[in-house]
């Protein structure tokens, strides 16, 4: 069997061939980050997103069936992602999914994108079976969540203001990186290995995690240290720790809570912070934690994740989803 991904929530347009013999395979993959559309703007404008997924479906699923060497016809089945994302950029890819479906006779169903991003740990690590906690952090979503089973989730915490990756970008651009700043603020912070500021801990006692605190004591600091700020590279590497720190610890320590809650000791992480080299590291010195992570490519928004993700609903038994659009769907829902 032969299953096609499309992947089009918000501004990434990805297309992937997986093969299901059962052993999952990838064939070919293929994404295209529309991160210099959106820099000028400072955060992705959802009526451009929509545009350059319409201009860039056709071409990628092109590129993707000729690395692979199939031809259309011989794709068994279509996944699509159809929430939660942005309005305009699902339509796109469900309108392409089910076009290109009814021209060659197959099948399609809908995909839950995080629940892409809950399975994806598998995807690169098969030896990885639920039940297991999953921390997703990215630019849109902070969530621990608890895998029962496929088809079969609970969100053990939420953010209940800016997700993580939010928090990195939005101090990266108080501290003058360009969007998105995450990455670059958290290359400089691995420069150094202290620092002389210091910011409130983050909300430990609620379950939930908070981030919005954490921008405006950014911005007090930076007000505060402006002049020094704009003379010493060494400062702004310190200043840039003690934000990393600080998002990292959090998010550990909600970890450590769930795992102490559930008695798991399996844990995956996904979303585009899961490539931040101190989360990672911090996650490893877990105690007795076994951590999972996806390949860098499958950690941020890709294919592979959403065809994957049918597949191992079909093979669970977990029901097929429909083509409905669904903008915000908690994917305790499915
Ligand atoms: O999952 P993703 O590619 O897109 C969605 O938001 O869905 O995640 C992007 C987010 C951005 O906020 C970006 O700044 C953050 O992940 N990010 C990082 C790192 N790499 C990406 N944040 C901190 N450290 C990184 N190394
Ligand atoms: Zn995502």
């Amino acid at each position: 069997m032969i299953i096609l991904g499309i992947e089009t929530s918000c501004d990434e347009t990805a297309v992937a061939l997986l093969s299901c013999t059962p052993r999952v395979e990838i064939l070919a993959e293929e994404i295209s980050s529309q991160v210099s559309l959106h820099q000028a703007y400072g955060g992705v404008v959802p009526e451009l997103a929509s545009r350059e997924h319409l201009k860039n479906l056709n071409l990628i699923l092109d590129t993707v069936v000729r690395r692979a060497s199939l031809k259309l016809d011989q794709i068994s089945k279509i996944a699509v992602t159809v929430g939660p994302g942005l309005k305009g950029c699902l339509l796109i890819g469900a309108e392409f999914a089910k076009g290109l479906a009814l021209s060659l006779g197959k099948p399609v169903s809908g995909a839950n994108h995080i629940e892409g991003h809950l399975l994806a740990p598998m995807l690169d690590n098969p030896e990885l079976s639920p039940p297991y906690l999953a921390l997703i952090v990215s630019g849109g979503h902070t969530e621990i969540v608890l895998v029962h089973r496929i088809g079969r989730y609970e969100i053990l915490s939420r953010t209940i203001d800016d997700a993580a990756g939010e928090a990195f970008d939005k101090s990266a651009a108080l501290l003058g990186f360009p969007y998105p700043g995450g990455p670059k603020l958290a290359a400089l912070a691995d420069t150094v290995l202290t620092s002389r500021f210091a910011l409130p801990k983050i909300s430990r006692e609620i379950s939930d995690f908070s981030f919005s605190g954490l921008k405006t004591a950014v911005s007090l600091l930076v007000k505060k240290h402006k002049a020094e700020l704009d003379n010493s590279p060494e400062l702004r590497a310190e200043l840039s720790f003690t934000v990393q720190s600080s998002i990292v610890e959090s998010l550990i320590h909600k970890l450590e809570k769930a795992v102490k809650q559930t008695g798991l000791n399996k844990v995956a992480i996904s979303g585009g912070v899961a490539a931040n080299r101190f989360l990672r590291a911090k996650v490893r010195e877990m105690d007795g934690v076994k951590p999972y992570f996806p390949t860098e490519v499958h950690s941020t928004d890709n294919a592979a994740m959403i065809a994957y993700a049918s597949i191992r609903r079909e093979q669970a038994k977990a029901g097929v989803l429909p083509l409905t659009i669904h903008p915000r769907w908690p994917v305790e829902d499915l």
